[in-house]
């Protein structure tokens, strides 16, 4: 054939599977990935676009899609995708009945299934000279390998002889092709197939014979590549499935390319499967992917300690569903609503509710476009190892929940709201944010429990972004200033301070500004985590009146730290942030701005500043601590929705 040294070294390097494709130009790397995603497989196919951009981010990817998954699809920007909606037609029906239905020949599960070859043959009408297709819970840990050179590729199980008699000898999670020829005789051979469209490959391979060739078998291992009931050689392989220091994982002293498993396992995985589960995940938590795995499957990396798999799937596990609102304001877009609305009483709610390990918690909202609580969701339950979603119930207090109620979740399987688990469901309640409009009125207790409560959610959300601790030796007090851009589009939040940066250079220009380390952030940029560490961190916040000051709930307790409030006139009379500063013992000064677009007086900006930097370290004075009652203070115990009570009693 004169293959020419480098092309020789490469076929032996293949036939030896060590040929990894670092650009689609070497040989056999140029083909295309395809795949198939529903509603309930979206964490999976996230972790599978996250993994595969780490290590091939041009490879060109085609989804098959139901609605849910092709919305979501169009949207991520994790890679660029070709959405295929072909499954859309499937999604009206559960799978115990598509596994029941005959549509001609074949079950409407098996017609499902066998969508993968509409996938596969879009990307060849597409050109492309082949295409892997992968199930979406398949984890990429390595470079894709270069392939055969023949029209189909297939994925040996390397399973006990019992269990390849059953399930066939090739894996149907993991099928290359370069002919549509290739697809239409998969799907007829699926007709006399014993098991789906699996089997079916068995005679694929042998149409083929000459022009089939192995994947790399350090592809695509799976659960059953490892447990010894399973296992090729009858042995158990969990042992052997590593990760070593750079967080490379390895299996039976080869470096492993491809992991396929539910890393959350699924309601329908049985009990025996999770070992191999459980190693996979270990591995995975300490793999090179592991922020890929973070961001989608948060539970897994619970408090850094990871989160037992096997705790997220127990008997005894209780459902816990909530409904809090916001009081008033829009708790799904502004900041301040959303703060006291509702991740403050979500968070006490967490807290307070002594949950297991693997209890589910729902909260109960209404399908709103929510801006900040998918974040929320993503932080909140990874300390105690509980699951946690948001569903849209049709009742107000959310006992009608089932999983197709599920709108935004952490995590894969909710099948537990189809279960007889135990519910606990809470009455609706109102969030805290009108309370902070009213605490001059409060009495003693109430201010307390109202302190506690943000006290509870401020130390959650502290511990849960892994902000810094406060540093031993003390260091310079921190000044953060609070840069604000106009909202053209809000006229209610529409403020602005035009010398803002004359502000800041004239508090540099202080005597005492070398005693004191300047920062400047502009809230709306930065995530929560970044919000809550950047307040936390810092020793005097100065803002103009609006939702960032809500940041003011991480501050240091006990007289530690201080508020600075530039509050146009027209605002004067809102008591929020000053009832905020008292519950967080943190001393509190005012300065006024004439107009809600008018400059402030750097002068009493400045005298203001270096009142609350003298006090800093001593305890609030009690007798200011809170507003005055009077004024404008909101009446908030009135119950205007007598469904809805209010969590906390508010003395008058
Ligand atoms: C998909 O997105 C469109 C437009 O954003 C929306 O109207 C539709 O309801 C969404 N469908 C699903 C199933 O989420
Ligand atoms: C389908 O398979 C049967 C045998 O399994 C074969 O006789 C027939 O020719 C095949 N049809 C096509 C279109 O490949
Ligand atoms: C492939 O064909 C060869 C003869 O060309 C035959 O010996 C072999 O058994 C065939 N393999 C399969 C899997 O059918
Ligand atoms: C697999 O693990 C066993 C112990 O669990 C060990 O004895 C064996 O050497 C390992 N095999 C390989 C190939 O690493
Ligand atoms: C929840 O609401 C339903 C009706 O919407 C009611 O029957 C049930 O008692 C309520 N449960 C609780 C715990 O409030
Ligand atoms: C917001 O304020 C800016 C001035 O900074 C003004 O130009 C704009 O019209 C205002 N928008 C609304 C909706 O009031």
């Amino acid at each position: 054939m004169g293959l020419g040294r480098p092309a020789l070294a490469l076929v032996v390097a293949t036939a030896r599977g060590h040929a990894l494709c670092w650009t689609a130009e070497q040989p056999n790397c140029d083909y295309a990935l395809a795949t198939l995603a529903t509603k309930p497989t979206l964490r999976e196919l996230e972790l599978f676009l996250r993994t595969l951009h780490r290590f091939d981010a041009t490879r060109k990817v085609y989804v098959g899609t139901d609605s849910v998954a092709s919305n979501w699809t169009r949207k991520q920007q994790i890679h660029a995708v070709v959405d295929t909606p072909c499954l859309a037609r499937y999604e009206a029906f559960s799978r115990n009945w598509m596994k029941r239905q005959r549509w001609g020949e074949l079950t409407v599960w098996t017609h499902l299934q066998l969508e993968k070859t509409t996938v596969m043959a879009r990307a060849l009408d597409d050109g492309w000279s082949g295409v892997l297709y992968a199930d979406c819970d398949v984890v990429w840990l390595a470079p894709f390998p270069s392939v055969g050179p023949g029209v189909l590729g297939v994925s040996p199980c390397l399973c006990a002889p019992r269990v390849e008699a059953r399930y066939g000898k090739y894996n149907g999670g993991h099928v290359f092709a370069r002919s549509r020829e290739v697809l239409a005789v998969w799907r007829n051979a699926t007709r006399r197939s014993r098991y789906f469209e699996q089997a079916a490959l068995e005679t694929v391979r042998t149409v083929f014979n000459e022009s089939a060739f192995d994947l790399d078998r350090r592809a695509n291992v799976e659960w059953l590549n490892l447990l010894g009931s399973h296992s090729f050689d009858r042995r158990d392989h969990t042992m052997n499935l590593t990760v070593d220091d750079d967080g490379q994982v390895w299996w039976l002293g080869d470096r492993l390319l491809s992991i396929h498993a539910h890393v959350v396992p699924s309601s329908n995985q049985p009990n025996f499967q999770l070992p191999a589960v459980a190693r996979i995940t270990a591995v995975l938590q300490r793999s090179l992917i592991l922020d890929d795995l973070c961001a989608t499957h948060h539970l897994l990396c619970a408090s850094r300690a990871p989160c037992p798999v096997a705790a997220i799937r127990g008997r005894s596990r209780t459902v816990h569903i909530a409904s809090f609102r916001a009081g008033h304001g829009d708790a799904a877009s502004n900041y301040y609503h959303f703060f006291f609305g509702l991740l403050v009483p979500f968070l006490n709610w967490l807290e307070t509710s002594r949950p297991l390990q693997g209890d589910a918690f729902l909260l109960n909202e209404h399908g709103v476009n929510h801006k900040f609580l998918p974040q929320l969701m993503r932080l909140a339950g990874r300390e105690k190892c509980v699951q946690v979603g948001v569903v849209g119930a049709s009742t107000h207090n959310g006992s009608d929940a089932t999983a197709r109620h599920v709108t935004l979740s952490n995590d894969l399987d909710w099948s537990i709201l189809e279960g007889p688990s135990p519910r606990r469901v809470r009455p609706p309640e109102w969030g805290l944010d009108w309370h902070l409009y009213g605490c001059g009125f409060f009495s003693i207790e109430a201010r307390r429990e109202l302190a506690r409560r943000v006290d509870v959610a401020s130390r959650t959300m502290l511990r849960a972004c892994a902000c810094a601790p406060e540093p031993l030796v003390p260091s310079k007090p921190r000044l953060l200033f609070v840069r604000r851009r106009a909202d053209p589009h809000n006229r209610h939040q529409n403020r602005s301070l035009p010398n803002f940066d004359a502000l800041v250079a004239h508090l540099h220009a202080q005597s005492w500004s070398s005693a004191i380390e300047f920062r400047v952030v502009d809230f709306a940029d930065l995530t929560l985590c970044e919000q809550a560490c950047e307040a936390h961190q810092s020793a005097v916040l100065v803002a103009q009146h609006g939702a960032g000051l809500a940041n003011a709930a991480y501050l240091r307790d006990r007289g530690r730290a201080a508020v600075v409030e530039i509050c146009p006139k027209s605002m004067w009379y809102k008591s929020i942030f000053q009832c905020l500063a008292g519950l967080r013992g943190a001393h509190y000064g005012r300065i006024q701005q004439t107009d809600i677009h008018g400059p402030v007086d750097v002068a009493a900006a400045a005298d203001a500043v270096a009142t609350v930097l003298e006090v800093l370290g001593s305890p609030v004075d009690e007798k200011n601590r809170y507003p005055r009652p009077g004024g404008h203070h909101l009446r908030v115990c009135n119950g205007k929705d007598r469904v809805w009570r209010a969590p906390i009693d508010c003395g008058y």
